[in-house]
């Protein structure tokens, strides 16, 4: 049986890090904010946002949330981005992700100023990453990070194989398993044989967004796996990429779905909305 990787243990762990960090910088009359936005009433970004208010407050972070409605212009939503730009008390601006259809998600991202993009979103932090100078690491990828480190194993030389080429996980998560020195392989939709892949890998990372899609004979004995998915099985019960009941029985250490990586995504926002007020601050 594998190592069941503990992802609320881990972002308690940080997150009582960051909130040691904040009262210190407070003392010392510094703020730390973090500005929410979501937009319309998707349930998933509901929780998310929920979850991510609920994190600001174990952080002792300050936290500023606007609820907008659906038919929101995106004029409106830009001006109010270009406030929260300019004020000192916000250290970090987030806007929760889909954004309705008629609003252009790439001109909302690009108008967040890169020192306060705790998603690490927008193209300055997104190249900063792609050569290994960056402020804020991505907070799906950087949060498996930090759970392949729980596992002890060495990244470096390791065969590494990312499912997935999202912007948000996959594209970033191989970069920062290459500068670990990961020997990286990118899956997607058009890999051909993509079993012999996922094989090789001594650590597999899942965000493809399809439930239990990574089976047993998919995986090496011995590999770490790392599952980002957040999807529902066919009873609608929250489950990950991978068939964790499968998977366990060959992997040497698993995430579980939940209390894998999603705390661990929260944990990474709340050590970026930080890093962004440190930086403020010089
Ligand atoms: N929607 C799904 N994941 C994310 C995320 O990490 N950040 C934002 N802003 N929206 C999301």
């Amino acid at each position: 049986m594998a190592m069941i990787i503990d992802g609320k243990k881990v972002s308690a762990r940080i997150k009582e890090e960051v909130r040691q960090e904040v009262v210190a910088l407070k003392e010392k009359g510094v703020k730390v904010g973090l500005a929410v936005i979501i937009v319309g009433d998707d349930p998933a970004s509901r929780v998310y946002v929920n979850n991510k208010k609920k994190a600001c407050e174990a952080c002792e972070i300050y936290s500023e949330e606007y609820a907008l409605p659906a038919q929101t212009e995106e004029a409106e939503l830009l001006e109010l981005i270009d406030t929260l730009n300019k004020r000192n008390d916000i250290s970090g601006i987030l806007v929760q992700l889909p954004l309705p259809k008629h609003i252009d998600e790439k001109k909302v991202i690009n108008s967040i100023i890169p020192e306060k993009d705790v998603d690490a979103f927008h193209p300055v932090n997104v190249g900063k990453i792609m050569i290994g100078d960056f402020d804020f690491l991505p907070c799906t990828p950087a949060g498996v990070m930090e759970l392949i480190k729980e596992t002890g194993i060495e990244i470096s030389g390791k065969e590494c194989v990312v499912i997935g080429r999202s912007n948000i996980v996959g594209k970033p998560q191989a970069m920062l398993l290459l500068h670990q020195n990961g020997t990286v392989t990118i899956c997607h939709s058009r890999t051909k044989d993509l079993k012999e892949v996922t094989k090789r890998a001594d650590i597999l990372v899942a965000a493809v967004g399809i439930p239990k899609f990574v089976k047993a004979d998919m995986v090496k004995e011995g590999a770490v796996v790392i599952d980002v998915g957040m999807d529902r099985d066919e009873n609608g019960k929250l489950c990950g990429d991978v068939d964790f009941d499968e998977v366990v029985n060959v992997a040497s250490a698993i995430t579980p779905v939940p209390g894998g990586v999603g705390p661990m995504t929260i944990a990474m926002l709340m050590r970026n909305t930080l890093t962004a007020a440190k930086k403020m601050e010089n």
